[in-house]
């Protein structure tokens, strides 16, 4: 009897896909292969995570190399290639640089798992995913975005901070794109089932709002060479664990949308079911007349974005 083992491929060695890496390897997800065009630290990135499996009792096997062959037939990708921004760079300022990349790569993960699914992290993240489904010619179910588990991450963790309790107490969603017209929902926010805003006053919690939409550039401030990788490497692996191991969990990815929530054919977050086919419904949300402006507004920034991308 021979069983298969998941398959993860990680792009990009950097902050982001070396953290996501290692922890692929302790889930123990499956074999990870880890790609990068500078030579060496995909492998030597590699075989240190591959030497932390004995400890970590994983049987994980982990490559790092530079070339596509080794990630034949993976089951899910996780692209976290590109260049990441530095103090007074927004997200946009990626742009045209992040899309060659991510575009190449795409191209290259098509070519050697055609059954795939890919889970975007390079920025800017929403005009990325369009990208990446362009190049791959992968329907939408099988080419989504990180960006809003780790923004409801940071909403989370700022709010049990405010209530000193326990964030996995906390449920919260976000609809709209990765950047500074992201869309918090208080209204769908609960503390183990009680609304938070019976807990958290409504001054407090617009605060609260305001800096999970500056949680990128908060953290950015400090680092001054790079942005944030812990708690982005942990949502993208939370993706692919749902994937993998198709637990069905409601969470806000950046999908394609096709006339859901009145948009076709552009990526934004909203919340979807994750599992074994990826994006396995997306769940419409009944909008209030402020919430549907600010998705609006969202909208138009990443329409704005993808009318930029280099044709
Ligand atoms: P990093 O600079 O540490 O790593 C990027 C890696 O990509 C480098 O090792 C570089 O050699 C590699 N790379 C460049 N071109 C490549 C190519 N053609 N093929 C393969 N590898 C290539 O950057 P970091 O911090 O890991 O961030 C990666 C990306 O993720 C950035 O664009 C960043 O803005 C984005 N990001 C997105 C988040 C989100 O919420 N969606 C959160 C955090 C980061
Ligand atoms: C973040 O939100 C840089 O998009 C990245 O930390």
């Amino acid at each position: 009897m021979s069983i298969r083992k998941n398959k993860i491929t990680v792009v990009g060695a950097g902050n982001v896909g070396a953290t996501a890496a290692h922890l692929c390897a302790i889930k123990e997800l499956g074999d990870v292969v880890l790609v990068d065009i500078a030579e060496g630290i995909p492998q030597g990135k590699g075989l240190d995570i591959y030497e932390s499996t004995p400890v970590e009792r994983s049987s994980s096997i982990i490559t790092g190399t530079n070339s596509y062959e080794p990630t034949k037939d993976s089951d899910v990708v996780i692209i976290t290639a590109g260049i990441p921004r530095k103090p007074g760079m927004s997200r946009d300022d990626l742009l045209k640089t992040n899309a060659g990349i991510v575009k190449s790569v795409s191209e290259q993960i098509a070519k050697y798992s055609p059954n795939a699914i890919l889970i975007i992290v390079s920025n800017p993240l929403d005009a990325m995913c369009f990208v990446a489904k362009k190049a791959s010619g992968f329907p939408g179910n099988r080419v989504m975005g990180m960006a809003g588990v780790l923004d409801t991450a940071r909403y989370r963790t700022f709010i049990s901070q405010e209530i000193g309790c326990s964030p996995d107490d906390i449920q919260a969603l976000l609809l709209g794109g990765h950047g500074d017209t992201m869309v918090p929902l208080p209204r769908y926010t609960t503390v183990q089932g009680i609304p938070v805003t019976e807990l958290v006053k409504p001054e407090k919690l617009a605060q609260i709002v305001q800096r999970a939409k500056d949680g990128g550039i908060e953290i950015v401030n400090f680092l001054k060479t790079g942005s944030a990788y812990y708690a982005p490497a942990a949502s993208a692996v939370e993706m692919a664990e749902a994937i993998l191991r198709d637990q069905k969990k409601i969470r806000p990815v950046c999908t394609f949308l096709q006339g859901e929530y009145g948009y076709k054919d552009i990526y934004l977050g909203v919340p979807v079911v994750l599992g074994a086919k990826g994006i396995e419904k997306i769940i419409e949300l009944k909008l209030n007349g402020d919430e549907k402006q600010l998705l609006e507004k969202s909208k138009e920034a990443v329409v704005g974005l993808i009318a930029s991308l280099p044709q």
